[in-house]
């Protein structure tokens, strides 16, 4: 079993990281067969987000999970709300019978700081900047792209740009673990929290509200 992280916020719901050590036919014991995912480890990073939402409730009805025109995996009935990330040897989800929800796992790269000017805003430039050496900087920079991602996907509308309507307005921890304070502007203004913490060599953030 590679459930290297497992969290339970509360009664009605949880998250959980997996390490992908395992081959397809373990996940396909309870996973139906990705017919459009044909790369063989991007089959298996699939494989594994959805081998986790049972693993975090049991009673999770794989077999209804339907895909929107968004591309956002959803249960028809709500039964639970639900998001999955993957990256490099790993799959992250989050489950919940209550509220909404989005993850995401990231490996800091240094290609997230050539790409930084597009997801970022002026004033999360200027928050990230106040940060000391190249590495801290990268750090930073791969939980500011992590968190935006785990908003667009709790969001879950089209025409988002990241910069202008996924907002960051300030840090409350370190480096490793902490909450950030975040604004969504369309389609209906929100503020929310997302948490992070980096474990496993991963940036991982996760949205519940
Ligand atoms: C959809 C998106 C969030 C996926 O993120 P990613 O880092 O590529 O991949 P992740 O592994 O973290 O997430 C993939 C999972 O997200 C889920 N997902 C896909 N589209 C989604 C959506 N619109 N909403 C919520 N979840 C979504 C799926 O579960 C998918 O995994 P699966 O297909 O195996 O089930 C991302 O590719 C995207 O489209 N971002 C917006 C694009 C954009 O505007 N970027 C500009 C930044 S400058």
């Amino acid at each position: 079993m590679s459930l290297v992280y497992q969290h339970t916020f509360n009664k009605t719901s949880k998250t959980g990281l997996w390490h992908i050590e395992e081959s397809e036919a373990f996940f396909r014991t309870r996973v139906p067969a990705p017919e459009q995912v044909t790369h063989p480890h991007k089959r298996l990073q699939h494989l594994a987000g959805r081998y986790l939402l049972p693993a975090l409730f049991e009673d999770f009805p794989l077999n209804e999970i339907l895909i929107a025109d968004t591309r956002k995996p959803y249960l028809p009935d709500e039964q639970y709300h639900f998001s999955i990330s993957h990256c490099g040897h790993y799959a992250a989800a989050i489950v919940s019978s209550t509220h909404r929800v989005g993850i995401d796992i990231e490996i800091p790269t240094h290609k997230v700081l050539r790409i930084a000017h597009k997801f970022l805003n002026q004033r999360e430039t200027e928050l990230i900047n106040q940060t000391g050496n190249t590495e801290e900087l990268l750090q930073m920079t791969t939980l500011f792209w992590s968190c935006k991602e785990a908003l667009f996907k709790w969001n879950s509308a089209a025409g988002v740009d990241f910069s202008d309507h996924l907002r960051i307005h300030w840090v409350e921890g370190s480096l490793t673990e902490g909450i950030l304070h975040c604004s969504i502007q369309q389609p209906v203004y929100t503020e929310l929290v997302t948490h992070y913490c980096f474990r496993n060599g991963l940036m991982m953030s996760w949205v519940l509200s």
